[in-house]
């Protein structure tokens, strides 16, 4: 098994657990994105995790795919789908960000929530991502900037954890290297924004170019 997938395995159930840090910035990212989806879009959320957000967005759109590269992550989002009022438009699927498990669509809306920031080649998951958008279609993410942040300090430390198997593979990206990157893909961007502000987690929506 890949180790990321290991890694986040070990962590799923804890994850599941911890409230969200910054509930305001959550609610906010959630509600814009709400105000992008198309009401009949078909949806894929990459790195979905425990699901909370494509069940969160359920309501606003026709059907979301969320896949993620952890069994242990997808098998408690499917749990989710067993309680009595969940929405019956949700499904969740085992699936790495940047290979052939990724379901092809194209889809009317691909997301991205605080998962690019730990991709091992952030271009090849933006091309994964981009092909599975369909022209004109939409790019929704939130992605930590750790560059833009006293937060680059912790470069070591995190090596460090990393190899003690105490934290994942991180990137350290600037907003404007990741929405430079985002562009090359063939995405015009439409909306940016931090939320939180401190470390930046960049909220971006972009549209595909046909
Ligand atoms: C920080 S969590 C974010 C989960 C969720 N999107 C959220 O905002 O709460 C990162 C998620 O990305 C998943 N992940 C990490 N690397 C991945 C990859 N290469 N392909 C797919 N999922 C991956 C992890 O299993 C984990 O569920």
């Amino acid at each position: 098994m890949n180790s990321d997938a290991k890694f986040w395995d070990r962590a799923a159930e804890k994850y599941a657990r911890s409230p969200i840090k910054d509930i305001k910035s959550y609610e906010y990212t959630l509600e814009r994105t709400r105000s992008f989806l198309p009401p009949h879009a078909d949806v894929l959320e990459a790195g979905c995790g425990t699901g909370t957000t494509a069940l969160r967005l359920a309501g606003s759109t026709a059907h979301i795919l969320g896949t993620d590269i952890s069994a242990a992550m997808i098998a408690i989002a499917r749990r989710k789908l067993l309680e009595p009022d969940a929405p019956v438009n949700v499904t969740f699927e085992v699936a790495a960000l940047d290979d052939e498990s990724l379901p092809e669509g194209p889809f009317d809306a691909v997301m991205a929530f605080n998962i690019l920031h730990l991709s091992r080649n952030l271009d090849a998951a933006l091309a994964a991502l981009a092909r599975r958008v369909r022209p004109g279609g939409l790019f929704i993410s939130k992605t930590v900037c750790l560059s833009d942040s006293p937060y680059r300090l912790l470069r070591p430390v995190l090596g460090l954890m990393k190899l003690a198997g105490k934290a994942p593979h991180v990137l350290f990206l600037s907003r404007k290297d990741l929405e430079d990157r985002v562009k090359a893909h063939g995405f015009e961007i439409l909306e940016t924004g931090d939320f939180p502000a401190s470390p930046p987690c960049h909220f971006i929506v972009a549209r595909r170019m046909p």
